[in-house]
């Protein structure tokens, strides 16, 4: 998030860590005005021709609102061996291991690696890499970052850490046509980054920062046993997202593109990991179009399912006052 904590310069609530692009905080991290996430500042400008102007200003109505937020709050079951399953049993149709398999569904192995940076195979130390792990685009290339473009400690680069000799991180060189990650994998659909769109053609860089919210997952529950007949438990993950806007971002991302089978191209399909199909006489049936390569050849194939691995059994809308707020109403 752009801004500062207070009136010192240097105190600022991001740093810029990219020699590459200083309107970033870590690579890959375009850094946004907080009035997408907190009440009383600028946010976005969808109208603009650059993801760094500033738009209008986040206003909740109330004076004390203002530093406020709302909150989504849903908590959300895993059947964790059904999805286990459906990944075995397609990857042995499709002749692919499950890691890539997964690895497509999501757009990052299990690792957490980014498949645009490493399309072949996982890649542990990119995974651990903060500096390396987001930086990449759907469309564009994204440049290396080479050790002696750094001009402060704090600054990042694509070296590998204790490589011998040194080495860096292989660069992420796009994928327009969804060929490394399809346009249903979960990180894609979720944010689409430097995506645009055939069938939502507002999809632009600009307009997709208005669709961003402030995450995070919070896993409950014990892990699935080795043997499932031995498993009485339930698990998942409580998700919880900020945004001044739960139409414009939380719901806009499920609705427009999630669960959108025709985001960012006809028959994309669903993300197979948290997609829903809710229309009448669909019998929840979700689709996945994926492109992988074999001997030289590209596949396009269309896998789906009926089951539902990720299955919400609460939540809720919030709003999340400032503590100036709390304060006022405290006394
Ligand atoms: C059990 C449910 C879910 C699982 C297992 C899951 C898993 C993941 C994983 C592994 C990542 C990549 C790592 C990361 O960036 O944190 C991710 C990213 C993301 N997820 Fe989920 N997720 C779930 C639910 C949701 C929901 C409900 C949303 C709703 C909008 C969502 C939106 C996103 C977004 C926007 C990203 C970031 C993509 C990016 O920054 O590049 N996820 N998720």
């Amino acid at each position: 998030m752009r801004g500062r904590i207070s009136d010192n310069p240097t105190d600022v609530l991001t740093f810029r860590q990219n020699p590459n692009d200083r309107d970033q905080g870590k690579p890959g991290q375009d850094l946004l005005w907080p009035g997408e996430f907190v009440f009383g500042y600028p946010g976005q400008d969808p109208n603009s021709a650059d993801i760094t102007e500033p738009g209008p200003i986040s206003e909740a109505g109330p004076p004390w609102a203002k530093d406020s937020s709302f909150l989504v709050f849903r908590r959300l079951r895993q059947d964790v061996q059904a999805f286990r399953d459906f990944v075995r049993q397609t990857a042995l149709q499709l002749g692919l291991s499950r890691e890539f398999l997964g690895a497509k569904l999501v757009g990052r192995w299990a690792s957490g690696a980014p498949i645009l940076r490493a399309p072949e195979a996982d890649d542990r130390a990119l995974a651990d890499d903060e500096c390396a792990n987001n930086n990449f685009e759907f469309v564009e290339e994204t440049p290396r970052i080479f050790p002696q473009q750094r001009q402060s400690a704090i600054d990042c680069t694509d070296e590998i850490p204790n490589a011998q000799p040194p080495a860096l991180f292989p660069p992420s060189e796009g994928d327009p046509d969804g060929e490394i990650c399809p346009f249903a994998g979960h990180i894609r659909k979720g944010y689409p980054r430097d995506d645009t769109s055939g069938t939502l053609p507002t999809t632009r860089e600009v307009t997709t920062q208005t669709h961003r919210i402030l995450r995070r997952g919070i896993p409950f529950g014990e892990p699935l046993r080795q043997f499932p007949f031995l498993d009485f438990g339930e698990r998942g993950l409580v998700f919880l997202a900020y945004q001044t806007s739960i139409v414009e971002q939380f719901e806009f991302i499920l609705r427009q593109w999630v669960n959108n089978p025709d985001f960012k191209e006809l028959q994309a399909g669903h993300d197979l990991i948290i997609g829903q199909d809710n229309m009448p006489g669909a019998e929840r049936e979700r689709k996945f179009t994926i492109t992988f390569t074999k001997n030289g050849i590209v596949h396009r194939e269309v896998i789906s399912t009926h089951i539902d691995w990720v299955i919400p059994t609460g939540g809720g809308y919030f709003f999340a006052p400032s503590i100036a707020a709390l304060e006022l109403f405290s006394t």
